[in-house]
């Protein structure tokens, strides 16, 4: 733990489009300085509008339109008022100050670092537009009990109003003192200006570009009639072996709570997955393409054997230099690494609200999520142990790390 000068004190002022992550983020910081030792507490102007005025009224885009006189002044009282408890906050025993509300316009902007004048302030703008975790992020949006007077159509498109509205007002971070621009889905840094000298910064910067792993379930889709013959690749169903082995996944599974099941687009990953999600209360399983197995090219569907038998040179090339070697109109293991570490980050994006998070692949695909979080040279990846009777455990946080394979029946 780091000990801090008593005037180390923040504020951090949160900004993007709805959706993009912002109270994710607030979460995150808010925890992570915590753990630190350093007092930090979240101001939510969602949470101020939805305690002071109708749900009803809240949730209808018209209430973010910026010709909406009435409207904008409400929200500017909102901002107000969290400025205000943000500032006592910093007067008193706070440390840090977040700020988590839209702060689409550089008016509302200006306002906040007028007020917010005896901290240094720190402006973090949440930029991401991944069209599948935008569609997905909207969904959980509309699930949330303002939206419980609509159906789901009708919630999608007054969110999707709403968002329409920030956007005429929308004005990326430039002028501003300090601020760091953030691709939140990569928790990559875009570009950061600092005029003012904040001590607490080098420890914030870690926090928002470290990737975290609280519990990772690392599965391997069950038995298929594929698998009984050596035969690569394909869309095979799983056989009875493969349905009871999820059925034992399901059951094992039970009594820990997972809100995503993360899967490759094919039916054996996505039918091991909805075993286990079937045995949940509330449980969604998302296949997510990233993670199709290494495509075998014109191997696909081929055992190992026929393959040696028929395409020799392709057997002794791929045997001779495996994590680089490319099928014929397929992929390499090598190939593969940019497509999957796509899907970690969006799988990770998506269950940022749970501790658990788990993902059924395959064979070659897990081997690269392993070598993820787990040093690995390249060219032992293509040999990382990956059983369909066991799974993997993982663990990776600044405080602990641990990588264990565990049976589940
Ligand atoms: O055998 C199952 C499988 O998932 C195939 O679909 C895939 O081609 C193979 O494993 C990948 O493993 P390896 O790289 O060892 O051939």
């Amino acid at each position: 733990m780091k000990i801090l000068m008593s005037d180390d004190k923040l504020y951090i002022v949160l900004m993007g489009l709805p959706a993009r992550g912002k109270s994710t983020l607030a979460v995150r910081l808010r925890d992570a300085f915590r753990r630190d030792g350093i007092a930090t507490r979240i101001f939510n102007n969602g949470n101020l509008r939805r305690i002071y005025r109708p749900l009803a009224e809240t949730s209808s885009a018209e209430f973010y339109s910026p010709n909406n006189a009435a409207a904008v002044e409400l929200r500017k009282t909102f901002a107000r008022m969290n400025m205000e408890r943000a500032k006592a906050y910093l007067r008193n025993a706070g440390q840090v100050a977040i700020l988590d509300a839209t702060n689409a316009g550089r008016e509302r902007r200006a306002m906040l670092e007028a007020y917010l004048d005896d901290h240094p302030l720190l402006f973090i703008e949440c930029v991401n537009d991944d069209a599948d975790i935008l569609a997905l992020s909207i969904r959980e949006k509309t699930k949330l009990p303002e939206f419980n007077h609509l159906e789901g159509a009708a919630a999608r498109e007054e969110f999707l109003k709403r968002i329409a509205y920030y956007r005429m007002i929308y004005c990326p971070l430039g002028s501003e003192r300090n601020y760091v621009r953030l691709e939140s889905l990569q928790n990559r840094i875009l570009e950061e200006k600092h005029t003012d000298a904040i001590g607490l910064y080098v420890q914030l910067r870690d926090y928002l570009v470290t990737d975290e792993v609280k519990n990772l379930f690392l599965i391997r889709h069950t038995q298929t009639e594929y698998n009984l013959e050596d035969r690569i690749g394909g869309d095979p169903d799983l056989t009875v072996r493969g349905r009871d082995q999820a059925e034992a996944l399901g059951q094992f599974f039970s009594t820990k709570k997972i809100s995503y099941i993360f899967t490759s687009s094919k039916l054996r990953t996505r039918k091991t997955a909805e075993a286990i999600a079937a045995r949940q209360a509330d449980c969604r399983v998302i296949a997510l393409k990233e993670f199709d197995e290494i495509h075998a090219g014109v191997c696909e569907g081929m055992t190992y054997a026929e393959i040696e038998r028929h395409l020799p040179q392709i057997f002794r090339e791929r045997e001779a230099h495996k994590y680089d070697y490319v099928y014929p109109e397929g992929e390499s293991y090598a190939l593969m690494k940019t497509r999957v570490e796509a899907g970690i980050k969006k799988s990770f994006f998506l269950n940022r609200r749970s501790n658990n998070i788990m993902i059924v692949g395959h064979q070659a695909v897990n081997r690269m999520i392993l070598s993820h979080f787990l040093y690995r040279r390249e060219e032992d990846v293509p040999y990382i142990y990956v059983p369909q009777d066991r799974f993997y455990h993982i663990v990776s946080t600044q405080h602990k790390k641990l990588f264990e394979l565990k049976r589940y029946d």
